[in-house]
This record gives structure tokens, sequence and C-alpha cells, in this order.
């Protein structure tokens, strides 16, 4: 969907989205796809790549905010069962934008500690359906999409080298779907009120993502005890031009790789980064032995930033 489509629909315009977030399109699920459907498309083609039959999976780990079923039953048991892929264990992650991050760094643990050889991260979104078509100050931001990766033990150093997780609940209101959860139970009322719908204050989350997504991408850096030179791709969550270009005067990068994608698809919260991550790969940006620093902010408020060697 174009930004002229939008601009049919609400009060806004082409030059306006374009300066305040540097988005052009975004993608649509079709009325018969769901959170599931993206995420087995993802979840197949990773499979294909790394030569793994469904049935060698130990566990599927799907990041979302837009799951299938509002409480249950996860997401993730859909895609293990729609994928084939009977020992698995399955479980939802959802820490919004961020959760593709905190969903790697959790299944590398269980891969860590050699408790599991085979684990599958998909980040999978239809955040369209829970955008308030009436709302322009939110329903130009965001878009369809999913990506998966595969997580697999090996001999060569390098995989994930470090991770920095955080939350700030105090700022749990600033991007929110109200009603439908066990606080705001789904009535008559709360859909009337368009409650189920998200609600954003723009300018602080704005505030919010230009402060964390530096500040985690130097923390994990240091854990790792690297500094910004030795990055050389990042791979930040795909909300917004103006969000990563601040970023990335604060860092001072200068020979490093800071991959986009945000004109073509808008924000697909947990999806963003995987897309992002298989495009960066696909075009040759990360390489065997590139160190890849992926930072992800959103909705919890959260945020989270991974520091990998790519292995190819
Ligand atoms: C949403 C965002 C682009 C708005 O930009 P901004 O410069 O903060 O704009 P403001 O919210 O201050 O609004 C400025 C004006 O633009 C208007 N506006 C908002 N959305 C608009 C749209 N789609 N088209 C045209 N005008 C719009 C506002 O109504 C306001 O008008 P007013 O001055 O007459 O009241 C910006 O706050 C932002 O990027 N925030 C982060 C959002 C994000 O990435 N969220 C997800 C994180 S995971």
């Amino acid at each position: 969907m174009p930004n002229s489509e939008l601009a049919e629909m609400v009060d806004t315009s082409d030059e306006w989205i374009r300066a305040r977030t540097g988005i052009g399109e975004r993608r649509i699920a079709a009325p018969e796809e769901t959170t599931c459907s993206l995420a087995v498309n993802a979840a197949r083609a990773a499979l294909d790549k790394a030569h793994v039959a469904p049935e060698d999976l130990d566990l599927v780990i799907v990041a979302t905010c837009t799951p299938d079923y509002a409480n249950m039953p996860a997401t993730a048991s859909l895609v293990q069962h729609a994928l084939g892929a009977p020992r698995a264990a399955a479980v939802d992650l959802n820490a919004v934008c961020s959760g593709f991050i905190y969903a790697l760094a959790t299944g590398s643990q269980f891969i860590n500690t050699g408790a599991y050889r085979n684990v599958l991260v998909i980040g999978a979104e239809v955040f369209t359906r829970i955008l308030d078509w009436r709302d322009r100050s939110t329903c130009v931001l965001f878009g369809d999409g999913a990506g998966a990766v595969l997580l697999q033990p090996t001999d060569t150093p390098g995989g994930l080298l470090s991770f920095v997780l955080g939350s700030d609940g105090a700022g749990a209101c600033s991007l929110y779907v109200p009603a439908g959860g066990s606080r705001q139970p789904a009535s008559a009322d709360t859909v009337a009120e368009r409650g189920h719908y998200v609600k954003m204050q723009g300018r602080d989350v704005f505030r919010f993502a230009t402060r964390v997504l530096p500040d985690s991408v130097l923390r994990a850096l240091e854990a790792a005890q690297l500094t910004t030179d030795d990055m050389d791709v990042l791979i930040p969550h795909q909300a917004n031009t103006r969000i990563i270009d601040h970023a990335v005067r604060r860092l001072k990068v200068d020979g490093t790789s800071v991959f986009s994608n945000v004109e073509r698809y808008g924000n697909t919260s947990a999806a963003s980064i995987p897309v992002a991550l298989c495009e960066a790969v696909d075009e040759g940006l990360v390489q065997a032995g590139s160190t890849v620093v992926m930072s992800g902010f959103g909705a919890g408020l959260s945020w989270g930033t991974v520091v990998w060697k790519w292995h190819g």
C-alpha cells in the first residue's frame, strides 16, 4: 500500500509521511493470511536454506504482538503443527517491536546450554489488523511481515557474542492497545470506543527510541568487549528513518553499514529485524565473519540489542 492510498483514507500526504518517517509503502496481509501463515512461509524458507527438516526442530519461538488468537493457543503451536514439527516445543514471546531480539537471545540460551540443536526463531506480525485506519498518527507507520532464522550449535567461535535486554513499564501507555485483555475485556463498549486499536504518544516514543537505541548498542558492544569500530553492519529496528539517523549520528559510526528497508515495509514490529537481516544477507552486506549488531525498541517500553558474529 503506497502512501498515496493512505492519503485517500485519512488527512495525510506522501510528503508528510516520507519527511517524518521515511516510509513510502507497506505490505498488507491478504484477508485469508494470518500471523501463522506468514510465519510458516518465513519458517519454510529458513529451513530450506539451512537444509533442515521440520521433523528435526526442537523449539519454535514466535515473537509477535498480533497472534492469531488473542489469548490462546500460542501462534507458535499453530506454526509447529503447520510445519510438521512433532518433536518441537512451541512458545510465543511478546516484547512487541523488541520481540525478535528477545527471542533470539532466548533461543540462543537453549543452544548454548546444549539442550537443543535446532531452534527456529520467527518474528511475524499482521500489525495492520490492530491499526485504527481513522487515526493518521498511527495508521501510516506500520505494515505486515515475517522473518525467521534457524539457530544451531557450531564449533566455529562466534554466533551470539553479547546481548542487552531491557524494559521500562512506566511507559506502558505510550504505545498500547487498551482493550481486549483482562484489564478491559472485549465488550460492545470497547468496540464502540475503538479500544482494540493501537494508541500511541508519538513524541514520547520518539524521545525514548532515540535515547535507547544508541545506548543499548553501546552497552551490547561493551559487553562483547568491542567498540563501534568493530561493528560491520548495524540492523536497527525499522520504525522510522529519523530515529535511525538520529542513532547513527549519536553513535558516530563511519565504517559501519547501516541497513534500512523501512521505505518499503514501514514498521513491521517483531518482523522488522529478521526481514532486514535476510535482505542484508541476500544483498551480501552481511557475510561470513561479519560482526552484526541488531537492535530493537518499542512498546513496553522495551529494548534489546544483540551482537552477532555471522557464520554464513
Ligand atoms: C509519529 C511521528 C512521525 C509524528 O511526528 P511528530 O513530528 O512527532 O509530529 P507530532 O505528533 O508532533 O504532530 C505534528 C502535527 O502533524 C500532525 N500529524 C500526525 N500524523 C500525521 C499524518 N499522518 N499526516 C499529516 N499530519 C499528521 C499532527 O496532528 C500534528 O498536527 P498539529 O500540529 O496541527 O497538532 C513521530 O512522533 C514518531 O516517529 N514517533 C515514533 C513513532 C514510532 O516509531 N513508533 C513505533 C516505535 S516501535
